[in-house]
């Protein structure tokens, strides 16, 4: 574990959101923190083979640590904040960019933060997360396996009592219906960008899916701009976290608040689908067919790694080539940070990192 104090907080641009104004329409507001530069952009990718689709790509979707997370967090710690907490406390895998962007985040607005974690495949991409958490977080903790999660959680929980504290939990992955509200807002925001494409075909969107929040929000947030899609959710966790279940239940969680909030649901529904096919042998573990869609988006300048967006790409690729997406626009929507991290950390990180975390840099001889 480590105590350290976080960074003070700065200005933000008040950018436009399209999910606050359909609220402000209707009377109704929802806390929120303009912690992200958006819109984020949507251009179009060919590849060597003339292979071509469309990419939204939200890996500098805010200053420091983009990607999908941050999306989300705008309405989470804008809660947390609302709440009069001083801290929140989430859970991933010790890579998790989840942690990494609660983290940054967190820090920007003098929010701390205290994560419980798990082990995952070592790789460059989670020693440098675990860098970065380790000089953004103010306390980690390591449990041996994903069952030490709720007994941590629970003795943290105790322990704000003692301390005084008030913690805003956050769950894996900002999945909650609150998080989720972050890719209502996105899709609202692809449904202005849409003409673009200038096609009013169906359109199919792959992404990547582990806690099912950015599924969840693209569904909620294309039915409300009434949207016709169809989104591919490609499955990179056990299916115990994420499955169909979970997809609905946020679905139905987030139009509940929205319908509470006086948001009409259209009739018409989004359809969408979790992949299972491009997992491969586990959560963190690199599939030969993300590996291959990893280097040649490598070399159109699209950065992609082993755990999420590979994978998703992977698939979408295979069906792209397959003649499985027939007749339709395909979206890829990109949810991997592009900003340096490595650049933001300061120079002495690696002597930051929690005892217990000091493992995972050792070299074996
Ligand atoms: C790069 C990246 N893409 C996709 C996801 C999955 O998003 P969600 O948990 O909302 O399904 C994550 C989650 O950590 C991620 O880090």
């Amino acid at each position: 574990m480590v105590d350290a104090p976080p960074s003070s907080s700065s200005n933000f641009p008040a950018d436009r959101r399209p999910l606050l104004e359909r609220l402000r329409a209707v009377g109704a507001a929802v806390p929120h923190l303009p912690l992200a530069d958006l819109p984020t952009p949507l251009g179009e990718l060919v590849l060597d083979d003339g292979c071509s689709f469309w990419l939204k790509n939200d890996g500098a979707a805010a200053p420091v640590y983009g990607g999908n997370k941050a999306r989300k967090l705008e309405w989470l710690l804008a809660e947390a904040q609302a709440q009069g907490a001083s801290t929140v406390r989430t859970t991933g895998a010790i890579g998790s960019n989840h942690c990494v962007a609660t983290a940054i985040h967190a820090s920007r607005v003098a929010l701390r933060t205290e994560l419980v974690q798990t082990p995952q495949p070592l790789s460059d991409h989670v020693r440098l997360n675990i860098l970065a958490l380790s000089c953004f977080a103010q306390r980690m903790t390591l449990v041996g396996s994903y069952r030490g999660v709720a007994p941590a959680m629970a003795w943290a929980r105790l322990t704000d009592r003692f301390r005084r504290q008030r913690t805003y939990p956050i769950p894996m992955g900002g999945s909650s219906v609150t998080g989720t509200l972050g890719y209502v807002n996105a899709a609202l925001e692809f449904a202005e960008q849409r003409a673009r494409i200038g096609s009013t075909e169906r359109l199919r969107i792959y992404l990547a899916a582990g806690t099912c929040g950015t599924l969840a929000g693209l569904v909620v947030g294309l039915e409300l701009a009434e949207v016709a899609a169809e989104l591919v959710g490609v499955r990179v966790v056990d299916e115990a976290v994420t499955n169909e279940g979970v997809v609905r239940e946020l679905v139905a969680g987030t139009w509940a608040r929205l319908e509470a909030l006086g948001l009409k649901r259209p009739a018409a529904r989004v359809t969408w689908t979790l992949r299972h096919d491009g997992f491969g042998d586990g959560y963190g573990i690199g599939t030969p067919a993300g590996a291959a869609a990893q280097a040649e988006l490598t070399r159109h300048g699209l950065k992609t790694e082993a755990t999420y967006t590979a994978k998703a790409a992977a698939v979408m690729l295979a069906d792209l080539r397959g003649g499985r997406a027939p007749a339709q626009a395909t979206v890829f929507w990109h949810t991997l940070n592009s900003q340096p991290l490595l650049a933001a950390l300061p120079h002495d990180a690696l002597t930051r990192v929690p005892a217990a975390y000091k493992r995972f840099f050792e070299v074996s001889r």
